[in-house]
């Protein structure tokens, strides 16, 4: 047998020389192994401890590093120093579907997930959102529910769009997401050619402690291009990591995409007698009432060194945010205030934040979060506890806080209050009349009759019918006929059909 080229050797755990990366230890060369051999049962135990879970969500992604730079001067709104004219901030970007595993296609229609980390000076920031203004339901307490009918069956593993579409037409204020994840931009060509939003309704305070709300939006420079339901199948099967490679492959070649942030920008006052809910994650705030405003520009132009260590184990999480922004009463924002952290310590390990993608850029930061599995940061022998007699930081604000709103008072389990314009379908409707043309209305009854076609039994089918109907008379009507006669698009496939779609 041929010797490996004379080379450095590799190392132990602990540093010292590994005796071999090649042969085992064994009594003679046909003979058992030694449990002594520690460098060989260190590889073992170690790849059997590779891996972490995979995202509950969101697991099927990629992203990349880049810069912020804010070019416009929003300090009359908020006082957040990333958002002082002229200052650039490093950040990173994962981008992502949904419901599919690890090594799902690209391709699925699904909406995008759009995660930010800003590593600015007081603390980072993170933006976690999709390339949808809205979302599927109002209450974080239907999200569990909502992704389980979106995943698996219990029983033969298969994802089934019977469960999707019960779930929805159970949930109707779930039909302007859905308007959009049917329509042209439920599959972005490229992550470079897609939009990004916070979705939420944010708070910005400035100096003077004045409040705004605020909703941000992401445009991408390289425009919006979206595929079709027919390439995106047919790009399932060749090359499942499409997206992947577009965006690594982009930033390679020097082509480093760009987004324009621009928000909306509500007076805080407003909100109470705005004509519906502007907490409400289903509905967008109409450009005519409250228009964008340009805040920056975000490019990308690093691609991560290692895909585990700044991908996988990187830590997205709307609780993290910075003075000059806060959250708003929408109670699915609250609720994912509580949800990342808390699956980022079960997911990665209570200490994830000591990650170097995860760790904020601020000097002198003492926090009281100690010890742990895997704690690489210490403070010594100093104080931990507080308050101490020792000089560690203390905090101490009392009274009302600078990013908080009023209330109701009594406690209730209950949806929101309703507005005069408060409903499920209106902004549906209006989507596919006057944001819709003719084509893209055609393509829309294609995809939602392909997928309804697509193993949607009674009475969940009747259901749906009602649901685009209350959406609108005449696509409720198309789509029921497109069904009915059979005639209409491809259906998105499920992963088990892909090939055969290919094939055909
Ligand atoms: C309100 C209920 C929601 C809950 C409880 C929830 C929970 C989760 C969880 C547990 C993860 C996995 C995080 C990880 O393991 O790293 C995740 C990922 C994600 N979620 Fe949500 N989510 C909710 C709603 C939303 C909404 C409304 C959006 C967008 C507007 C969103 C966008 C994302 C994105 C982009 C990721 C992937 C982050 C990454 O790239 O690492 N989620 N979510």
């Amino acid at each position: 047998m041929t010797q490996a080229p004379a080379q450095r050797g590799s190392t132990t755990g602990t540093g010292a020389p590994a005796p071999s990366d090649r042969n085992s230890l064994s009594v003679g060369p046909d003979g058992p192994l030694l449990l002594h051999d520690h460098h060989f049962i260190e590889q073992m135990a170690h790849f059997n401890r590779e891996r972490v879970p995979e995202r509950n969500v969101h697991a099927k992604g990629s992203g990349a590093f880049g810069t912020f730079e804010c070019t416009a001067d929003v300090s009359q709104w908020t006082k957040a120093a990333m958002f002082t004219q002229g200052t650039t901030t490093d950040m990173l970007a994962r981008f992502s579907t949904v419901a599919g595993e690890q090594g799902s296609p690209d391709t699925w229609r699904d909406p995008r997930g759009f995660a930010l980390k800003f590593y600015t000076t007081e603390g980072n920031w993170d933006l976690v959102g999709n390339n949808t203004p809205v979302f599927f339901v109002r209450d974080t307490m239907k999200f569990p529910h909502f992704i389980r009918s979106q995943k698996r069956r219990g029983g033969n593993g298969l994802r089934d769009n019977d469960m999707q579409w019960d779930f929805w037409t159970l949930n109707p204020e779930s039909a302007h997401q859905v308007t959009w994840l049917m329509g042209d931009r439920g599959i972005p060509r490229t992550w470079r050619h897609m939009n990004g939003y916070g979705s939420h309704t944010y708070l910005w305070y400035n100096e003077a402690g004045e409040k705004f709300w605020v909703k941000f939006h992401f445009i991408s420079a390289q425009g919006v291009e979206c595929l079709t339901q027919d390439e995106a199948n047919r790009i399932a099967g060749e090359d499942s990591d499409f997206h992947r490679r577009d965006l690594n492959e982009a930033i390679e070649r020097g082509d480093h995409p760009s987004w324009t942030l621009k928000v909306q920008v509500m007076p805080y006052e407003e909100a109470k007698t705005y004509r519906f809910n502007p907490f409400d994650l289903t509905k967008v705030w109409p450009h005519s009432d409250y228009p964008l405003h340009e805040v920056g520009t975000m490019t990308l132009n690093k691609n991560p060194d290692n895909f585990f260590a700044q991908i996988e184990q990187a830590s997205f999480e709307p609780s993290a945010i910075v003075p000059g922004i806060g959250f708003s009463p929408d109670k699915m924002l609250l609720g994912r205030v509580f949800a990342y952290a808390d699956t980022h310590r079960y997911r990665i390990g209570p200490n994830y934040q000591q990650l170097p993608v995860n760790r904020h850029r601020v000097e002198g930061a003492y926090t009281y979060q100690f010890d742990g599995p895997m704690a690489y940061d210490h403070v010594g022998d100093a104080p931990k506890y507080a308050p101490n007699s020792y000089d560690a930081p203390y905090s101490d604000l009392t009274g009302p806080v600078e990013d908080g709103w009023e209330t109701d008072g009594e406690m209730v389990r209950e949806a929101y209050t309703l507005r005069a314009e408060d409903d499920d379908f209106g902004q549906a409707g209006t989507m596919v009349r006057e944001v819709f043309d003719d084509a893209a209305r055609e393509r829309f009854v294609d995809n939602v009759a392909g997928h309804l076609a697509g193993g949607v039994s009674e009475p969940v089918l009747e259901r749906a019918f009602e649901y685009w109907t209350s959406v609108d008379a005449e696509i409720g009507k198309r789509i029921e006929e497109a069904v009915r006669s059979g005639d209409h698009g491809a259906p998105a496939p499920h992963p088990t059909e892909a090939q055969e779609v290919v094939e055909a």
